[in-house]
This record gives structure tokens, sequence and C-alpha cells, in this order.
């Protein structure tokens, strides 16, 4: 994985090809840090342990966001409000992992505090450990007799690093497994793995600690595993015909720094070395009650956890949690213009750092594009003779792209907003198989003033012979008032969850809300007392509701390499706390049991999994309905026929 991610952080430098659109809103204090902010923090944590008798690395370094209460205040009255602006640097120093908190706001930053952290489990790998320790099999003795043992060349094997898990020990070392690949003829190296070997790396001794080779298994052929067009033989298809999205009033969005406006949506893009992606503070405007109104507070991918599924020496260990360890900002590669984004996209930058604390820029980190060709909403009405007419309105909906490539794997992940008034968060997996099944989750956070409410559908069975129909359907309201209420796995039977605020309801009498529709449920595949179950327990349901606190970010824990589960959702959880008519979190975990198929060879179509946050008498009506449709625009090649 480590010359992945190197690959992705240093590749195609300086194009930056984002339009910031000066402004004069002041700095937004979700803006994620500025390179030189990075800096300061580097210097500010250095000044207090020089590296010359210090070992410093650095395994963090994002926005300590202020308190919920201190942004919505600020977000009412951006000019008046001062918010803090702090950092925190999770750093290794000595061995010792540390969590600084820094000051920016002054020219000299300043340490707020430094806690040491005792428990168990580590912070985030940094991309130069992994670099280090994937160049250690290469010299080292009994490696290359392996490699020779099976007639292998040296100079054609290509190493990466993989976090090792926890089964069970009662003391750990921060330890990482490394596998190495044949390179020759292919770079399809993750088909090639050179099996049989157990090569353990203890990071902060940067040494080989364990090796073993169990005999030699054959490596896979290099035939057929290219996927490099420009190694493609012809026939070639199927046809692709040339598109352009040719705005001529040019895009219907603005950015502005991190903020974004666009249609009846107004919402901040922020980035995070851990999270990656963060959408932040999307609010709509309601035409009927002149002003914007508050949906989601934050939303972000808190984990993602990827158990394969194989039992043997070679495997059992793969238990990622790829947010968590390998980082998904760390993680996030540059967006290919006209391909990973249409045409009309705009791209951000991104800044993440490296171990030493030096900001790394992530060009074309996110884009932002409007897509067209749906329907928003339409009726032909055929009911009333000679006087037929239909009422159609084409759908314009905003796109929030960003690609985390952890290793073979590529996410694709996608929030799309509609401007009735849903959110569709969307992950799709594509790249390279590495064997066996995977699982993504998926985290939110939802809106500040709305509050648990459980709505199931269930059939109800006609048995008095009062109707004609065998069945039909009615609602059952349930209220989740405590987190157990709230653990539930949404999908599989019909029903329906919906967020709603009891203390505001809508002309008729509703409580306003928001509903999920879940993505198919993927069960956890390993039982609960399984060491990478009781890590990954956040998967146990689909659905969590917690009361809003800013320290509960992750839902693995906060230190996740070699973690023992002791601070992951299910024990938060534990406290059974009040959820009803509170501040609350809602957790969706989605996930996909990637099963290989031929056709996933040598790489795979993208297959995905969404699911819709969906207002729910949050609106007293179709908050679309007197939207206008685009002018028609004639172009060259573009047939032109239309009713307008
Ligand atoms: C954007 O915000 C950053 C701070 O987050 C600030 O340094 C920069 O000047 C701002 N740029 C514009 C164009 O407003
Ligand atoms: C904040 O100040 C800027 C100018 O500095 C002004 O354009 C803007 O309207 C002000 N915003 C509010 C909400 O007062
Ligand atoms: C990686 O190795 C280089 C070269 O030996 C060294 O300078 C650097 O400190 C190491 N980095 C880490 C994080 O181990
Ligand atoms: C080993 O691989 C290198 C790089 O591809 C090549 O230059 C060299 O000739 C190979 N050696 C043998 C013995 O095949
Ligand atoms: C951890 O490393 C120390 C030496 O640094 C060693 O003595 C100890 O046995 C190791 N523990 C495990 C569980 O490997
Ligand atoms: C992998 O193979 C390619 C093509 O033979 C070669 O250009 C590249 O240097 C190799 N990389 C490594 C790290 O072996
Ligand atoms: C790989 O393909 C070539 C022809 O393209 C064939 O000659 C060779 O036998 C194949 N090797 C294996 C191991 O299948
Ligand atoms: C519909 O139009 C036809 C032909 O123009 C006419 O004969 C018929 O009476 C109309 N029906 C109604 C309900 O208006
Ligand atoms: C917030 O969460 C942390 C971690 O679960 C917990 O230690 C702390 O007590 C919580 N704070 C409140 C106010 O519940
Ligand atoms: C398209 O427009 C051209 C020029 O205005 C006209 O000649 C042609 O008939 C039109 N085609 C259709 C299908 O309406």
């Amino acid at each position: 994985m480590a010359s992945t991610m190197k690959l992705v952080l240093f590749s195609a430098l300086m194009f930056f090809s984002f339009q910031a659109v000066v402004s004069d809103t002041p700095q937004h204090p979700l803006n994620p840090l500025t390179s030189e902010e990075i800096i300061r923090v580097r210097n500010t944590v250095q000044e207090k342990y020089p590296t010359s008798s210090n070992r410093l690395s650095f395994h963090y370094i994002g926005l300590d966001d202020p308190e919920k209460d201190i942004i919505l205040q600020w977000e009412s009255t951006p000019n008046t409000t001062t918010v803090p602006r702090k950092a925190l640097a999770i750093a290794i120093i000595n061995s010792q992992t540390h969590e600084i908190v820094i000051d920016l706001q002054k020219e000299n930053a300043i340490i707020l505090s430094d806690n040491i952290h005792r428990g168990n489990g580590f912070p985030t790998l940094s991309v130069a450990e992994q670099d280090n320790a994937t160049a250690l099999p290469l010299t080292y003795g009994p490696f290359i007799d392996s490699v020779k043992k099976r007639g292998l060349n040296l100079s054609e094997v290509v190493c990466s690093a993989f976090t090792s898990g926890w089964f069970g020990e009662a003391q750990n070392n921060r330890t990482v497994r490394v596998e190495c690949f044949m390179n020759e003829s292919s770079p399809n190296i993750w088909v090639r793995p050179i099996s049989g070997l157990t090569i353990l790396v203890d990071l902060e001794l940067m040494t080989i600690v364990e090796y073993e080779d169990r005999g030699i298994i054959p490596v896979a052929t290099a035939n057929n595993t290219e996927y490099r067009l420009s190694h493609q033989k012809p026939p070639f298809g199927p046809k692709q015909h040339s598109q352009a999205t040719h705005q001529p009033d040019g895009p219907g969005f603005q950015i502005s720094n991190h903020s974004v406006s666009w249609a009846n949506w107004k919402f901040h893009i922020g980035f995070d070395p851990r999270a990656g992606l963060v959408i932040s503070l999307a609010s709509i405007y309601d035409l009927e009650k002149h002003k914007s109104r508050r949906v989601l507070y934050k939303g972000y991918i808190s984990e993602l956890f990827v158990p394969y599924q194989d039992p043997t020496d070679d495997f059992y260990y793969k238990t990622f949690f790829d947010a968590g360890e390998f980082g998904f900002g760390l993680s996030t590669v540059s967006l290919v213009p006209n391909l990973d984004c249409p045409s009309n996209a705009e791209f951000l930058d991104a800044y993440v750092h490296d171990a030493s604390g030096t900001p790394v820029p992530i060009p074309n980190a996110v884009c932002v594009f409007e897509q067209y060709g749906s329907i928003m909403w339409r009726h032909t009405e055929t009911g009333i003779p000679n006087d037929s007419f239909v009422e159609t309105r084409t759908e314009v909906n905003l796109i929030v792209r960003t690609i985390v490539t952890v290793g073979n794997y590529d996410n694709i992940i996608d929030w799309k907003f509609k401007t009735s008034g849903s959110i569709i968060p969307a992950i799709a997996l594509s790249g390279i198989l590495e064997i066996k099944g995977v699982d993504i989750k998926h985290k939110d956070e939802i809106k500040s003033d709305q509050h648990g409410t459980l709505t199931s559908l269930k059939t109800v069975r006609v048995t008095d012979g009062s109707s004609k129909r065998k069945s039909y359907w009615t609602t059952e309201t349930e209220t989740a008032k405590s987190e157990n209420d709230a653990k539930i796995i949404i999908g599989n039977a019909p029903g329906e969850l919906s967020v709603v605020n009891p203390n505001k309801k809508t002309a008729v009498g509703n409580d306003v809300g928001y509903r999920l529709i879940p993505a198919i449920p993927a069960h956890p595949l390993l039982t609960d007392d399984d060491y990478p179950q009781i890590r990954g327990a956040f998967t146990n349901f689909n659905v969590w509701v917690t009361p809003y606190n800013r320290t509960e970010k992750w839902a693995g824990g906060l230190y996740v390499d070699h973690s023992h589960g002791e601070d992951t959702l299910a024990v938060w959880t534990q406290k059974n706390r009040d959820i009803e008519n509170k501040d609350i979190v809602l957790w969706h975990v989605t996930g996909i049991h990637h099963v290989p198929a031929q056709e996933d060879f040598p790489i795979m179509p993208l297959l995905s999994t969404a699911f819709e946050l969906r207002p729910t008498n949050f609106f007293d009506r179709n908050p679309v309905l007197k939207t206008l449709s685009p002018k028609f625009v004639k172009w060259p090649g573009c047939p032109n026929t239309t009713t307008h």
C-alpha cells in the first residue's frame, strides 16, 4: 500500500486548476488547515521536541474543530463571532503517542495541551514509515534466499505494508506485515503475490522481527493481467461517443474558498487527513418560508472496515480499517479531469502532511459538478378527454466527488445534492482484486436541531372480510428514546427511519424531519467474539444514534491500528444514553460484500452502494414544484428536437 500512496501524493505535481473566487467572507472556521498552518504546527511541536534529540514523526495534523454551538453561532453572525482556530497533532515522539493541541490564533502558535495516549491502539501509519518498512525485505538475507528459491528476480519484486490487526495478544508492538509481489511483465502486482511468507516489521525498531517461509507456492502468471490501455491489443470497444456539458451561463454553483452555494443549497467542503472529504453545515433555502434551513451539520466516512475472508496464514490478519490505519485524506488521489469528473467540473486542492510535518499538496483532490439527464418529477395526464397534457421537469443534481485509493482498491465517494432536499452519499469500489470479501462502512452525522424517531412500516393481514384486498400497508410509529432503541438493522424488512424534530411541526401538524432510505444492509460475516469483529463492532447494526459528542468521531476508535475494540460505537452506546429530543448523530453502516467474479479481472468495474437522506414533512409541499427547467441550448451535433 505504501508505494501506491506515495505515488499518489507526490505525482502530478503542482497542477492547480481550482480557481478560488475572491470574497469578503471571513475565513470559515471549518476550513482545513492551510499549508502555512501545517508548517506552524510542525515548527511548534519541533520547538518543544527538537529532532536533534528526539525521534519525532507526525501521524495526524488536522483542524481541532470548535464546539458545535460556536460554529452555529458563527454561522448566524459570521462578522461578529470570533472562533478559536486550533490544530490537533498526533505525533509519535520517542515511541510514545502524543496528542498535542495547538492554538493557531496568535502569530506564535502555542501548545495548549500535550497528552500521552497510554491505552491500546496506535495512530494512523505515516507513508514514510510504510515506505521504509517495505524496503527492508529487499536487503534481508532470508528473504533474498526465498526469492532465489522460487526462481524469481529480486529486482522485479515490490513490497507493500499491511496493518497486522489484533488477535487477542495482551501486548502489542507497533508492527506491520509486509507482503511482496512480482512487478515483472505486468504492473498488476496485487494478483501476483509471493505467497507463503510471513514478514513482520516492528515500526519503532524499523527491523524485521519475524520471518517465516512456509514453502513455495507458485506466483501467478502475468498473462492477461494488464489493464493499461497502452498495452491492450485490438479489438477495442464498446465505443463511447464524445460529450461536452456546455453551460452557456456558466456553472450553477459558486465555490468561495470552501463554501459552496448552488441552487437552494449551501454547504462547506472540508478536508481532513483521516476522514478525507467532509461535508458540513448543509442548509437548504425554503422558498415558502423565505429562509435557509439547516439539514446536515457534518457528514463524512468515519471508518472503512475490510475483513478479508480467509483464515490462512497469508490472509487471516487482513482486517483493515482504511480510514483509521491508512487515512482517507492521506490516501486521496488527484482526480483526472474529463475522466474522473466531467468537463464542467471545478476542482479543489487539498493539503495533507508527511511524517516530518511538511505539507503535501493533493491537486484536484475534490471535484464539484452539475449532473444532467434525470427527471425531477413528471405526469402525463390522459384522464381528461381531449385535454391530455404533460408536465415534466428535468433534474440537475450537484455532485461532490473524491477518490481514495488504499492499496488495491479505489473508493469513489460521491455526495449528491438534489434541489428536492435529498442528500445521497454513495461509495463505489473499483480497482484490483486482492481476493475475497470486502466491507465498506459509511457514517454520517446529521443535523443539529433534529431528534430521533423510529418509524417502521408493517404489513397487516386483512382477516375480517372488510375488504377485497388481502393485505394493506399501515404505519406503526415507534420513538427511539435511547441508544439501545436505535441500534437497528434497517432495510431487511420494510421499515423507515425518520429523524424528526418533535418541537417543530409542518402546517398540517407533522413533525419536521428527514428520513433515511438505507443502503442494502450488509451483515458482518464474522462472529461477535472474533477479534476483528470486536474491533469492527460498529458493523453489528447498520443504524446507530448517539447524542452529539464532539470527541466521538471514529466508529472504530481514534487509535485503530492494533486496537482492542475498546473505543468503538458499540462501547460508547453501552451507556444507553438518552437520544429523544436531543441533539443527535445518526450513524449509517453500508457494506459491499465483494465476492469476486471473473468480470472483476484484471480490474473491476465499479460496484456501488448509496443511501438517501430525504426530507419527510420538512417542507410544507413539494419544494421543487415551481422549479424552472433550464433553457434549451442548440449545440452543433445535438438533435434539436424540443417541446419548448
Ligand atoms: C481562503 O481561506 C484561507 C484560510 O482558510 C485563506 O488563507 C485564504 O486567503 C482564503 N482565500 C480566499 C480567496 O478567500
Ligand atoms: C460581513 O462583512 C462583509 C464585508 O466585510 C459584508 O459584505 C457582509 O455582508 C457581512 N455579513 C454579514 C452577515 O453581516
Ligand atoms: C525513513 O527512512 C529515512 C532514510 O533512512 C529516514 O530519514 C526517515 O526518518 C525514515 N522515516 C520514518 C518515518 O521512519
Ligand atoms: C532482473 O530484472 C531486471 C529488471 O527487470 C533485469 O534488468 C535483469 O536482466 C533481470 N535479471 C535476470 C537474471 O533475469
Ligand atoms: C515488543 O518488543 C519488545 C522489544 O522492543 C520485545 O521485548 C517484546 O517481546 C515485543 N512484544 C511482542 C508482543 O512482540
Ligand atoms: C516495475 O516494472 C516496471 C516495468 O518493467 C518498471 O519500469 C519499474 O521500474 C518497476 N518498478 C519497481 C519498483 O520495480
Ligand atoms: C502466456 O501467454 C503466452 C502467449 O501469449 C503463452 O505462450 C504462454 O504459455 C502463457 N503462459 C502461461 C503461464 O500461461
Ligand atoms: C373530443 O373530441 C372529439 C372530436 O373532436 C369530439 O367528437 C368529442 O365530443 C370530444 N369529447 C369531449 C368529452 O369533449
Ligand atoms: C464524549 O465522549 C467521550 C468518549 O466516548 C466520553 O469519554 C465523554 O464522557 C463524552 N462526553 C459526554 C459529555 O458525554
Ligand atoms: C434542426 O434544426 C435545423 C436548422 O434549424 C433544421 O434544418 C432541422 O430540420 C432541425 N432538425 C430537427 C430534427 O428538428
